[in-house]
């Protein structure tokens, strides 16, 4: 492998760190965060390490599902600033060598937007057409919705448009139509403008339902969904080289590959890993590795310059909606009893600490395994420190609470008074007296500087998301135990899901005199036995990382 391959092919060992510019920092003391907020504190997301920023939806909105009902494409909402704070935040980002990528949001658009305003109002707008409109709703428009508490059809009947119109998601947004060519060009000068200002890729939202246009894909001379997904990565690759498309696709492992696109991965170049996630919560809850090992077992081989996305919690409720309903009562009892952390009957709206009842060992053992499976690891702001949820909060909105910086007014987030926050703080156990960035900067065992030394490790260790990864056998069934293999690199990591301390006893390397396996979070180096073997001990809801190094080997550790 050329070491110039890890910056060519840079999002295979990215460090992704996604953030809603509105609840990141208030520079201008309004309550809502901005653009140059993020700037201001870029650096804290350069010393964390952090490779990608994802900024979630900045463009104008009637802000009624957090952004991604949007009323301009080419546009930055004036709340959070203008084109120009963008490219600032672009210019700074670039300087601490972080890449950055927009939320592609072109399922639909708001109702407001002026694309449907002109449809809604006559059959010969030019915008009818770039929507899906029926005289009938469908027999089944009732299946496949989202959001069940607040709709209960895919399909709306509009007064002025004297139609229904199809929106998969909230119904004030209506679906686009990709099936007409116009559309899709439009689409393409959106992806063509903000990789002209230079976002180096998109987080492609809900893509299943982008391809999907009730049938009208059919009849629009296009054979197959997938044309279009493939058409847009040749475009995207065309006009900027080097930069990526990374997929929302909750489905069944054998559908999400097919997002992947052809052996060499002509399709998304990395699609969020949500079986793992889901399976992993469970093996969580079972203090029992053997979901997750299952998972990693059936997740399908992605194409060589593609990767999983992969994630613990994001901005939406922790979907559970892979699991069978007794799977999913399991996760329910063991991290959300409560109803009023329960989600359209799927979910939880928490984030993980307050789930694992802030327990600093496992949370930091979860982290652990985050960045040492196989993937490209997406972390949500505020899961640097361990913020909590604030349930007071409506829906999805309770993760979505403002960040923690200082024990400070509004936990140093803005100085408008807290009745005009964008969202309220989280009080309590995870308020920001006791979760917050200026502290645990300071403090060596905190979950702060746990996150750096392991993206640190892992931005060394390419073996983890470039190499191949081995599940290894062993006796303790509490530790979930794996090796990374590239080219000469072999990384050794365990993990113990259980709170007692375990000993495991390993086949780690061939035959050889003098192989050490060496420690890469704490300190340690134990000898490897002659004929492979090594024992190894790991703390309750402990991990470990080791270097496998044989003589002659020149890593300095
Ligand atoms: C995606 C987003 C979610 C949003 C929905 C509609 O699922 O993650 O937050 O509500 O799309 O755009």
């Amino acid at each position: 492998m050329r070491l110039t391959e890890t910056a060519d092919v840079w999002w295979k060992n990215a460090v992704v760190y996604c953030l809603d510019v509105e609840t990141f920092f208030d520079t201008d003391g309004d309550g809502r965060g901005d653009l140059q907020g993020v700037s201001q504190r870029i650096d804290h997301l350069a010393e964390l390490g952090v490779t990608c920023l994802w900024l979630m939806p900045f463009y104008p909105t009637p802000d009624r599902d957090d952004g991604y009902d949007i009323t301009d494409f080419y546009g930055v909402d004036p709340r959070l600033g203008s084109h120009g704070d963008l490219v600032e935040l672009l210019t700074l980002a670039q300087d601490r060598g972080i890449r950055v990528i927009a939320d592609l949001v072109v399922n639909h658009t708001s109702d407001q937007h002026p694309w449907f305003r002109s449809a809604r109002e006559s059959r010969q707008s030019p915008y009818r057409g770039w929507y899906v409109w029926r005289d009938e709703p469908p027999p089944d428009a009732d299946k496949g919705i989202v959001f069940p508490d607040q709709e209960d059809s895919l399909w709306q009947y509009d007064e002025e448009a004297g139609q229904y119109y199809l929106h998969r998601f909230y119904k004030h947004q209506p679906d686009l139509d990709i099936a007409n060519a116009e559309v899709r060009e439009e689409i393409e000068r959106v992806i063509g403008f903000w990789s002209q200002l230079g976002m180096s890729g998109f987080r492609v939202d809900a893509v299943p339902f982008l391809l999907d246009t009730a049938g009208a894909l059919d009849a629009s001379g296009l054979p197959d969904p997938h044309d279009y997904l493939r058409d847009l990565r040749a475009f995207l690759d065309r006009r900027r080289g080097q930069s990526m498309l990374l997929g929302e696709v909750n489905l069944p492992y054998p559908d999400v590959r097919r997002f992947f696109g052809d052996e060499d991965g002509d399709e998304l170049t990395m699609c969020f890993d949500f079986i793992g996630m889901q399976r992993l919560y469970l093996s969580l809850a079972r203090n029992d590795p053997a979901e997750l090992v299952q998972a990693l077992r059936s997740r399908p081989d992605r194409p060589e310059e593609g990767q999983w996305g992969t994630f613990v919690r994001n901005h939406d409720e922790l979907t559970l909606d892979k699991l069978s309903d007794e799977e999913r009562q399991e996760v329910f009892d063991a991290f959300g009893p409560a109803e009023n952390m329960q989600l359209y009957g799927r979910g939880l709206r928490r984030r993980l600490p307050p789930m694992l009842g802030n327990d600093l060992a496992r949370l930091k053992m979860v982290y652990s395994l985050l960045f040492s499976l196989p993937g490209t690891p997406v972390l949500f702001y505020g899961e640097e420190i361990g913020m909590g949820e604030n349930l007071a909060a409506e829906g999805r909105n309770a993760v979505r609470t403002p960040m923690q910086w200082t024990t400070g007014l509004n936990g140093g987030f803005s100085t408008a008074d807290p009745a005009e926050l964008a969202a309220p703080v989280t009080e309590g156990e995870f308020g920001p007296e006791h979760v917050n960035v200026a502290a645990q900067r300071r403090d060596p065992e905190s979950l702060l500087n746990w996150m750096r030394l392991l993206i640190r490790r892992y931005r060394e260790c390419p073996e983890l998301s470039w190499g191949e990864c081995t599940i290894l056998e062993h006796e303790s069934p509490s530790v979930f135990a794996h090796r990374s293999d590239h080219e000469d690199g072999t990384i050794v990591a365990l993990h113990n899901f259980a709170a007692e301390p375990a000993r495991v006893t390993l086949a780690v390397a061939g035959a050889g005199v003098g192989v050490q396996a060496v420690d890469l979070l704490h300190d340690g180096t134990t000898d490897v036995q002659e004929d492979g073997m090594i024992c190894l001990d790991v703390d309750g809801y402990g991990s470990r990382w080791l270097r496998i190094i044989r003589p002659g080997d020149r890593y300095i550790l």
